[in-house]
């Protein structure tokens, strides 16, 4: 097939790049370039989304059977894409998220949860749920053609830029006693890139169209596996001490971001690792065992480091020493057996 990844150089657009030549595809990149060049193989062109016409430049006259869309600023990007695109691809798949729902997403919600408003043409991106669905309606008003709306919720894996499990892995290989968010048989949803990719471009050739929900089924890992995980890979001499979800809180120690990957089993967090994915896995999706993850993640770190990210303005990832100090206060012992 011939593959149009606008994006590619980063994590999911990296991964769709890889799996796409790996299976023999002729892959085309579209970026600015200011990320360096796509995987050895990738034909790459280099434009910036926000002046269509440098981006009708860059793409000249040619077609596509399937295009993956990366982008996760303002809507008008989505749209001026997708329309110079309609009639001269096969697919279209924007690359959505979870948060397009109406928040607090309900614990269990299918792709037919309400949605926040979003407008297709709007150039504002400063709403994150209102800008990812502003670009799903973008893509189904600009393409004449399929359009699929992968939503994952949490992304993980190698050439992870936002820094989740990285932070994690770093941490704990630092060694020491690292205060770990329970509890441990917390059950987490998340997919890998790498698998998000290899479904999407299966969701391509086969002109699969709609939303889904594209992450794991609830409880794919739990945090107890996960940060084990870590601290076998990383061969550290790392004690996790377990602190309660009510500790967390008196601590004043942000879930999500000061503590990536962890969200309170209870309360408004409590959909974000419970959706329904039945959809998803019923067209075929997949997901790898967690150990092959947080592996390939840590010799990902161990041969690059971690890329500066993506959108700086987003938030800063993990707990520094005094948070971690506080946690440690209201930390249980060490696990029976250690
Ligand atoms: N991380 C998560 O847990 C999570 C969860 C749900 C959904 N998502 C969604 O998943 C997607 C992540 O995809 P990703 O990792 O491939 O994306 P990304 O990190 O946003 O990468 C953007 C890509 O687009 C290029 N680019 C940026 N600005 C550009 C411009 N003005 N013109 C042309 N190209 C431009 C970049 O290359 P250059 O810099 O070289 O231009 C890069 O290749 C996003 O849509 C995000 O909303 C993420």
């Amino acid at each position: 097939m011939r593959i149009l990844v606008l994006g590619g150089t980063h994590h999911v657009g990296r991964a769709v790049v890889e799996a796409a030549l790996s299976r023999g595809d002729e892959v085309t990149t579209l970026t600015r370039g200011a990320s360096g060049p796509p995987a050895p193989g990738a034909s790459a062109r280099h434009a910036d989304r926000t002046d269509p016409v440098a981006l009708a430049a860059a793409l000249g006259d040619d077609e596509w059977d399937a295009v993956v869309d990366t982008w996760s600023l303002a809507p008008r990007v989505v749209l001026e894409s997708a329309r110079l695109l309609s009639g001269r691809a096969g697919h279209y798949t924007y690359i959505s998220s979870r948060s397009v729902h109406v928040w607090p997403i309900p614990v269990g919600a299918d792709e037919s949860a309400p949605v926040v408003a979003g407008d297709p043409d709007s150039p504002d991106a400063s709403d994150y749920a209102a800008a990812k669905r502003g670009g799903e309606l973008a893509a189904l008003h600009g393409f004449g053609g399929p359009v699929l709306l992968a939503r994952p919720g949490l992304i993980l894996g190698p050439y992870e830029r936002v820094g989740r499990l990285p932070f994690w892995l770093n941490r704990i290989g630092r060694g020491g006693r690292v205060p770990a968010p329970g509890p441990p048989d917390r059950p987490l949803q998340y997919i890998d890139a790498r698998d998000l990719a290899g479904w999407v471009l299966d969701a391509g050739r086969h002109a699969v169209a709609g939303a889904f929900n594209t992450v794991s089924r609830p409880g794919h890992t739990t945090m107890g596996e996960l940060l084990e995980l870590c601290r076998t890979v990383t061969g550290a001499d790392a004690e996790l001490a377990w602190v309660s979800p009510e500790a967390v809180v008196a601590a004043g120690v942000a879930p999500w971001t000061e503590l990536p990957i962890w969200l309170p089993p209870t309360g408004e967090y409590a959909g974000l690792h419970s959706g329904d994915v039945s959809a998803a896995h019923s067209a075929g999706l997949t997901c790898r065992p967690v150990a092959e993850t947080v592996a390939d993640t840590w010799a990902w770190l161990q041969a690059e480091g971690l890329p500066a990210p993506a959108h700086p303005e987003r938030a800063a990832i993990g707990m520094d020493a005094a948070a971690e100090a506080r946690l440690l206060q209201l930390a249980a012992g060490p696990e029976p057996g250690r």
